[in-house]
């Protein structure tokens, strides 16, 4: 349990929100690159509505082309994919596609489920409740994430008791963990000890993960806030890119950089290899991405 699980989001939540479209074939290299800095876990897309999220509508050609490489060897075996899926549609994608895992996401407030998945939160849980059965019996694992569990951008401040109350709810699914998110990235650390506190009273530290948006650069104290309380799986993005489409502000993600500098240490491999992936990017997007690690002059070169 001590040991320290990262989910890399930028292919998903770090792209979906961009206008520039990275094509199948950068997006390809894009995980290569990710698999081979020494990650285990990646998110590739959504099976989602490419009207709703165009930059996702290449993600069953892309699971399928990074399933190919993988069992001819030039992805390491243990790397774990995952991919979103909103509803049954989505699971039928995800299951032509091969991959073995899926994430639900459901939201904490009303106004923000309407706005991402156009229904209400007691739909999207029944119409989760039959998907998971089904999910569940097709041998799928399944995780899910808890968005705007701090602030919602359409009702404000959210109670960590309505927060526990649809966690345990959705622990009922049947899903192996809960990543609790802060949607749009406004809460402090004291606020993710508060939540945490609420939540392990009744859902055990391995069931739980956190995922920090980045408004106010107040992920990382959060992250540290929660690796406090006992949770040790965290989400980050490459570069720090990313954000939901729907949370009303650009919210950037954490950077996986930085979970890994703070939970690992600075020696970590994996710093540099993402370094050097996410200046990769950041020319395919043609814009700044906003780890502080594109600028720290400590891992400039191959000797630093
Ligand atoms: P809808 O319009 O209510 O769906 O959208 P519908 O069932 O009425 O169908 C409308 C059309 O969409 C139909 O096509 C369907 O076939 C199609 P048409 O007949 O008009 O040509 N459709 C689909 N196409 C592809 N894949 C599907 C699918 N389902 C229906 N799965 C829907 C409902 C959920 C599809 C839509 O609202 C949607 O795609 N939303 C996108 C949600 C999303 O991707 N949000 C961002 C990810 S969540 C997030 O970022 C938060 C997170 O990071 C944690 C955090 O930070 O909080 C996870
Ligand atoms: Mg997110």
């Amino acid at each position: 349990m001590d040991e320290i699980r990262i989910l890399e989001v930028g292919p998903r939540d770090g792209l979906q929100n961009e206008k520039t479209f990275l094509s199948l074939k950068d997006k390809h290299q894009l995980i290569v690159k990710l698999s081979n800095a020494g990650l285990n876990h990646i998110e590739l897309g959504s099976f989602v509505s490419a009207r709703w999220v165009p930059q996702m509508k290449d993600t069953s050609k892309l699971v399928q082309q990074v399933l190919k490489t993988q069992s001819r060897g030039e992805i390491p075996q243990h790397i774990n994919f995952s991919a979103l899926v909103p509803n049954f549609k989505g699971l039928e994608g995800a299951l032509d596609s091969g991959i073995k895992e899926i994430a639900v996401f459901l939201s904490a407030t009303d106004s923000f489920s309407k706005k991402n998945i156009n229904c209400s939160i007691e739909e999207s849980y029944k119409n989760y409740k039959q998907l998971c059965r089904q999910a569940l019996k097709e041998n799928l694992k399944i995780r899910a994430y808890l968005s705007v569990c701090f602030y919602c951008p359409y009702e404000g401040r959210i109670l960590p008791s309505q927060v526990l109350k649809w966690a345990k709810k959705i622990e009922d699914l049947g899903v192996y963990e809960i990543s609790i998110s802060d949607t749009t990235g406004r809460a402090n650390a004291l606020e993710v000890q508060n939540l945490l506190e609420k939540l392990l009273s009744q859902i055990p530290a391995s069931k739980l993960a956190c995922h920090f948006h980045n408004v106010h650069g107040m992920a990382v104290a959060n992250v540290w806030s929660a690796y406090q309380k006992g949770i040790r799986s965290f989400d980050g993005s490459l570069g720090g890119l990313g954000g939901c489409p729907y949370s009303k502000v650009p919210s950037g993600n954490i950077p996986t950089e930085s979970i890994i500098y703070l939970l690992k240490g600075p020696k970590d491999p994996a710093i540099k290899k993402l370094r050097d992936a996410a200046f990769w990017l950041e020319k395919k997007l043609n814009k700044k991405l906003p780890s502080p690690f594109l600028q720290s002059p400590y891992y400039k070169n191959k000797n630093s």
